[in-house]
């Protein structure tokens, strides 16, 4: 975070308008890097990881690499590349991980995602052994070399654009709205003294801050379209008054009728008010009324990590400066999968 607020700052010498956009991208990248795949490096220095990362920004050819897989193999291309270089840095730290447990190197490291996956590992014959003898069909708990890369790579793909798009809306909604702004800075200025460090535990007890990011994603979620979070029927049912639904077809939810849908927010459900997420006005309200991170037994499994590293994000940012809108500046929103701001100048100023 302070390398993230250094890069800002770097920008703000130059001029109060800022662009947060590839700030945020190197931050949350740099982040889950940090935490899936044990890299340490300095914001903005891995080079080829950034250039994989623009795979998402879909700038080339069409749609999204999924479109691209069948009408044009340029941006698919681009996307087994990403994968690749995913599974050669996933195997490069495991590696490293290995040779840290046999030569009893950096025990005093600070343990991170890998180490806690790395705990469940296991050997694929030892799996295969026990199913063949107990002929158990449960899906285990361990995890298999392969398994465990997957899952780091999934993280990088999940996990980075996700948050850095997130923190970005969250700080546009801050400079569009001064008097949630200043609501949200009064709380932190309560719960923060300076130099402290910023502990899980106060950001707990900042409720200010986390109704302003749920009514961000309320208005802004991130993962919209049906490919998001589709389901697939486990077999023929009934849904809603009377919807047939057959085995093996896919039902997705609207996200953004619902997250605006009067029977479920009230009349004021186009206005921007983080309030509504308070106890006294969230009681009563259907539990999927809100789906950012979608819903049920998959839901998404970095929603706490994320809403840290966005809390996380604003206190720094907000410690330092007061956002406004930058003169001009027009939000715009793109992508399938993820959509996203194409940019997001903000002006800047310094506080006290
Ligand atoms: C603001 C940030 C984020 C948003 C809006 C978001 C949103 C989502 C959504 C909508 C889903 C699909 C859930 C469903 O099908 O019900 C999902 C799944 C997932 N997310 Fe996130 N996510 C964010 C951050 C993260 C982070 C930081 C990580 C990793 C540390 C992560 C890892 C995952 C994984 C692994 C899945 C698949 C879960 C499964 O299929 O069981 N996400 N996310």
């Amino acid at each position: 975070m302070r390398e993230f607020m250094q890069n800002i700052e770097k920008d703000f010498e130059k001029s109060p308008i800022v662009d947060f956009k590839w700030h945020a991208i190197e931050m949350g990248l740099a982040i889950i890097q940090r935490c899936a795949f044990g890299k340490h490096e300095p914001l903005g220095e891995n080079q080829y990881l950034k250039t994989v990362f623009k795979v998402f920004d879909f700038e080339e050819v069409c749609g999204s690499w999924l479109d691209s897989f069948f009408a044009a193999t340029h941006d698919f291309v681009k996307f087994t590349h990403y994968l690749y270089i995913g599974t050669f840095l996933t195997n490069s730290t495991l590696d490293e991980r290995d040779k840290e447990r046999i030569e009893g190197k950096n025990i005093n490291r600070q343990p991170d995602f890998l180490d806690y996956l790395r705990d469940s590992e296991v050997d694929p014959a030892e799996i295969m052994d026990k199913q063949k003898s107990t002929l158990d069909t449960k899906v285990q708990k361990n995890l298999t070399r392969e398994e465990l890369q997957a899952q780091c790579i999934m993280f990088l793909i999940a996990g980075s654009d996700t948050t850095a798009n997130a923190t970005q809306y969250c700080l546009y909604e801050l400079a569009k709205h001064p008097e949630e702004q200043e609501k949200v800075f009064e709380e932190i200025e309560l719960n923060i003294n300076g130099e402290e460090e910023i502990t899980y535990t106060t950001m707990q007890s900042m409720r200010q801050l986390d109704w302003f990011i749920k009514e961000t994603l309320r208005h802004h979620p991130l993962v919209q379209t049906t490919n998001g979070i589709a389901r697939r029927a486990m077999e023929n049912t009934t849904i809603g008054n009377g919807i047939r639904v057959d085995k093996n077809v896919c039902v997705a939810p609207n996200i953004l009728s619902i997250h605006f849908d009067k029977t479920l927010w009230g009349e004021d459900a186009d206005e921007f008010h983080p309030d509504r997420f308070s106890p006294e006005e969230s009681e009563g309200r259907h539990p999927m009324a809100w789906l950012p991170f979608g819903a049920g037994p998959r839901i998404c499994v970095g929603m706490r990590f994320a809403m840290q590293e966005v809390k996380m994000a604003l206190i720094y940012v907000l410690m330092k400066y007061k956002l406004e809108m930058a003169p001009e500046f027009q939000l715009n929103s793109f992508g399938l999968v993820i959509i996203k701001p194409d940019s997001l100048k903000l002006q800047l100023v310094e506080r006290k």
